[in-house]
């Protein structure tokens, strides 16, 4: 096996997206678009990855850190083009890889098979490879020269001859080097062109005039999509929601109308479960086995348990674990609590910071009352419990095994096992009361106090 070094550009500016947020963190499904090319590296089988970002960008630093946590880091004090960006990372280079695979930040949807397909001309003896792509519109993008079918140049728009941007081959961006032949290549590059930067492009050439030959591989433009504006980064995600979709349809998940569900790059499905229209799923979010998300129901950060049924209209926060067989209604929020096997909260309810024993039923209206403008306090509810309906539970509190909830109350002290705790006032009914008010006030006189 051919030894695997991935070098991610993300030094860009993003200038285009109006942000004050660098480029490369914008999200796709949920997830920073360098984290997408970092997981495509390491999906590739790279021993070592390295990212190249621009100075002041802690945060990306951070976010690779958090995403590839064996990745280097290295910082291109100046932009002077993307071959001076991969010497950034020589110390890595130095290092002595069979491949290395240059890849850019802003270009999340490429597919490790991809990234691997790309190294194939370099076991059959390349100096270098390049991925190509035929873009509707090739303006700005590198053209690739061939000559009898030999990839001969890569041309940027700025330097091309009108014949030469004629050409409807492009350079992606993703390109890969035979690993004893990096450096050197590198080292040769010069920044005699029109944009006074060094091309990585340039390797090419002079690969070629070093008696080694230069390989193209095809992409889908769908693939190779890059990131430079708002309005693109809604087209990098709707292709990477249609890849999603699909995903879930293959592995036996039941969409019924797949363009109006929203998914994360990490949500799990298991089989047969089935998502209704509109449901939006944040980030870590599994679903197992036979469960359903009915209609209009936002999920993120949670675990809804085989047979579950959620929704519709139903949101489930953070940490939100739902056991076995679990019923979550419509308008029900749940944040951080565990829910065993067979409980119910049908309607208009929030659940949050607790615990829910196996087949309690919580009545509609009810609320845990969990947070003390300082705090936030937990609820423990037993197991085979009755939460009647419009019952406030202000935390810390705990309800026992088969404990009784009357409707309305207000639960401010722990019901032990198997009570009845009622916490409202009597009511008091006055007889004839309400047709005395009627003459009173149809005689025009004032309601007695
Ligand atoms: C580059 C290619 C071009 C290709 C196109 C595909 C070169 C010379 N040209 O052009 O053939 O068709 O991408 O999108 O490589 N970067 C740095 N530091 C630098 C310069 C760039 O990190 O000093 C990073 C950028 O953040 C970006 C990537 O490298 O992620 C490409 O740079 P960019 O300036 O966008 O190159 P293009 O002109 O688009
Ligand atoms: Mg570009």
């Amino acid at each position: 096996m051919r030894s695997l070094l991935v070098i991610v550009l993300a030094a860009g500016e993003g200038t285009r997206m109006l942000s004050s947020r660098p480029k490369v963190l914008h999200a796709v499904a949920g997830k920073p678009m360098v984290s997408h090319v970092l997981d495509a590296a390491l999906a590739a089988g790279a021993a070592r990855v390295a990212v190249v970002i621009g100075p002041d960008h802690d945060a990306v630093a951070a976010e690779v850190r958090r995403a590839a946590p064996e990745a280097a880091v290295f910082v291109q004090a100046e932009r002077r083009g993307t071959a001076h960006a991969v010497l950034a990372a020589r110390e890595v280079l130095a290092e002595g890889f069979d491949d290395v695979v240059v890849m850019y930040g802003d270009t999340p949807l490429v597919r490790p098979e991809t990234v691997n397909a790309l190294r194939a001309p370099l076991a059959d003896g390349a100096a270098v490879a390049v991925l190509g792509f035929r873009p509707e519109n090739p303006f700005g993008y590198g053209r690739l020269v061939t000559r009898d079918g030999e990839l001969v140049a890569i041309r940027e728009e700025k330097d091309a001859s009108t014949e030469e941007r004629a050409i409807g081959l492009c350079n992606a961006g993703l390109m890969a080097f035979d690993g004893r032949a990096v450096l050197r290549i590198l080292d040769s590059i010069s920044d005699a062109n029109s944009k006074k930067e060094f091309y990585l492009t340039d390797a090419v050439e002079i690969a070629r005039a070093e008696g080694r030959s230069a390989g193209v591989i095809e992409a889908a433009s769908e693939e190779v999509a890059g990131v430079n504006s708002r309005v693109q980064l809604a087209e990098a995600e709707a292709i990477f929601q249609a890849r999603l979709r699909l995903g879930a349809l293959e592995g036996g998940a039941t969409l019924v109308a797949p363009e109006t569900v929203f998914f994360s790059a990490d949500t799990r499905l298991g089989r047969d479960v089935i998502v209704e229209p509109n449901v939006v799923f944040g980030p870590g979010v599994t679903v197992e086995d036979g469960a359903t998300i009915r209609a209009f129901s936002h999920v993120e950060g949670a675990h809804v348990g085989k047979g579950a049924i959620v929704g519709p209209f139903a949101r489930l926060r953070p940490g939100a674990e739902l056991g076995q067989g679990v019923h979550v209604g419509n308008f029900v929020e749940i944040k951080a609590s565990d829910l065993a096997p067979g409980v119910k909260v049908n309607h208009l309810s929030y659940v949050g910071d607790s615990s829910v024993g196996a087949n309690t039923n919580i009545g509609a209206g009810t609320i845990t009352c969990n947070y003390d403008g300082f705090r936030k306090h937990r609820t423990t509810i037993g197991a085979n419990a009755f939460i009647g309906t419009n019952t406030l539970l202000v935390a810390p509190v705990a309800v026992g095994d088969g404990a009784y909830i009357g409707t309305g109350s207000v639960i401010t002290e722990n019901v032990p096992d198997e009570a009845l705790a009622i916490a409202r006032a009597r009511q008091v009914n006055k007889p004839g009361w309400a047709a005395r008010l009627r003459e009173r006030l149809s005689a025009g006189l004032a309601p007695k106090k």
